[in-house]
């Protein structure tokens, strides 16, 4: 079987962003751009991924783990990137894709129709190109009598009649593994910019006797370089549309979606609407019949059917269906919502599992606890997880009452079908079905007003 190896040009320094940030670890819809452009390649049925890196490696190494990485010390062409995976192309039979880290709007369905063209014309290489408005900067498609391309000229090194050509190449070829590692061996920097251009391997997989195509998209936005923050904000933009385009195909629906970012791992079910200001981050997938939002944010959550969300935060847990949260609920990792719950205002739930049925209302803290089916958790109970040195557990059995304004001073048990007494300070265990009560009863001082002279005022 013929591999296909992609080969992923990222050692540029992306100085117009202006950034500590290695250009291609910049987001859209909360996916840096290296990791769409891995996507897209693996969707295309890539094999293989090299990165060729250089400006900012570490970060490159650190934040992506399946591909293989290569250094280009000096950025002296994207020839000689290319050249810097030549160890791990060598003796290989397959193609080779080569696309940029910083072009993440291309598609995996543009790659496999480019790539089916590749191989179905026998080309040795195969260049992706774009008509647009304005080539300024870009490479020129050059093309023969019969139309077939002849060769790339750079926008610095060509001629005003060439400058007219508004056929551009996008960077992103397919390439025989030998055919390209031979043209690479001959490539030279005798052009004005004194780079290694990789566009120069097309002349001479030509003069090769062999056979280059250009493969034209009707898309241009596919092919949007990053080179600065308006562009970062321009393809996110468009990424924008098209993952909540292909939502609402798949029957979502969206008030005002232009204020909304969905991340493009998200799943989200049939008949779910998504109201304004909603963010929904990473892996999460919500289920059908949801409500989510206004102003809302899930990040790498599971949410059930027929959930209500609304302006609140939601990190790293789980929800099952028919529950409410919010407005202004904030659950942090690690909480594991039930079904039909109330998690209702100024509730922050961390590291805790919350049970079917059980109500929290309002103005509450729940930290590393287990709390039981059924229960109701009054307005302002806290659980005092954190002694100051160490975090320790609560558990709330099914069907106990917690009054309001109650401490739970952890670790600590309440056994099912116990009450607790509004105002209670609770650091004993509650036994099953009784009432515990622990604060100071009310002394009444009759008239103690009039006494003082206090009604005078
Ligand atoms: C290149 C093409 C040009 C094309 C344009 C599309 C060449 C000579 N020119 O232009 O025809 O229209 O892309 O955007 O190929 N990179 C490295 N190492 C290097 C140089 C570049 O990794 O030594 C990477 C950059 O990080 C970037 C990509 O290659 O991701 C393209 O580099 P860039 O300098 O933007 O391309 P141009 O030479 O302007
Ligand atoms: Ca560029």
């Amino acid at each position: 079987m013929r591999d296909l190896i992609t080969v992923i040009l990222a050692a540029g320094a992306g100085t117009r962003m202006r950034s500590n940030t290695a250009k291609v670890m910049h987001k859209i819809c909360g996916q840096t751009l290296l990791d769409y452009v891995i996507d897209a390649a693996k969707k295309a049925g890539s094999d293989e991924i090299i990165a060729v890196i250089g400006h900012q490696a570490d970060q490159m190494r650190e934040s992506v783990k399946d591909i293989a990485f290569v250094l280009q010390k000096e950025q002296l062409g994207t020839g000689h990137a290319v050249m810097q995976a030549r160890p791990l192309l060598e003796g290989k039979a397959g193609t080779v894709l080569v696309l940029y880290g910083d072009t993440p709007l291309i598609t995996a369905q543009t790659l496999k129709k480019a790539y089916e063209a590749h191989l179905d014309n026998k080309n040795q290489v195969t260049v992706i190109t774009a008509r647009v408005h304005d080539p300024t900067g870009y490479g020129r498609i050059v093309r023969d009598q019969d139309g077939m391309i002849s060769s790339i000229v750079e926008h610095k090194d060509a001629t005003e009649e060439q400058r007219a050509i508004d056929e551009i190449n996008s960077g992103m070829y397919f390439f025989e593994v030998p055919a390209l590692l031979k043209a690479l061996d001959r490539l030279d920097n005798a052009n004005s910019q004194g780079e290694y251009y990789l566009t120069d391997t097309i002349e001479m997989i030509l003069s090769d006797n062999g056979s280059a195509g250009a493969f034209l998209i009707d898309d241009c936005t596919e092919i949007l370089g990053i080179n600065d923050r308006l562009q970062l904000s321009e393809a996110e933009k468009i990424m924008r549309d098209r993952i909540i385009h292909e939502h609402m195909k798949n029957g979502v629906s969206f008030i005002l979606p232009e204020t909304s970012v969905i991340g493009p791992k998200v799943e989200i079910g049939r008949d779910t609407v998504i109201y304004p200001g909603t963010l929904l981050e990473g892996n999460t997938r919500i289920g059908e019949q949801c409500h989510i939002g206004p102003y809302t944010r899930i990040s790498n959550s599971a949410v059930g059917n027929d959930v209500h969300i609304m302006n609140s935060v939601v990190l790293d847990s789980q929800i099952g269906y028919m529950t409410k949260v919010g407005p202004f609920a904030y659950l942090r990792p690690g909480s594991k919502i039930g079904n039909n719950v109330k998690i209702g205002d100024f509730v922050e739930v961390k590291k805790s599992e919350i049970g079917d049925n059980t109500k929290v209302s309002h103005l509450t803290y729940i930290g590393d606890a287990r709390v039981g089916k059924n229960v109701n958790m009054g307005c302002g109970v806290v659980v005092v997880n954190y002694d100051g040195t160490n975090k320790h557990q609560t558990v709330v059995g099914d069907h106990a009452f917690v009054g309001c304004n109650v401490n739970l001073v952890s670790p600590v048990e309440v056994k099912p079908f116990a009450y607790i007494a509004a105002g209670s300070t609770i650091t004993d265990e509650v036994p099953e079905y009784a009432l515990a009560i622990a604060r100071n009863r009310q002394t009444i001082i009759s008239d103690w007003v009039k006494k003082k002279g206090l009604d005078k005022r």
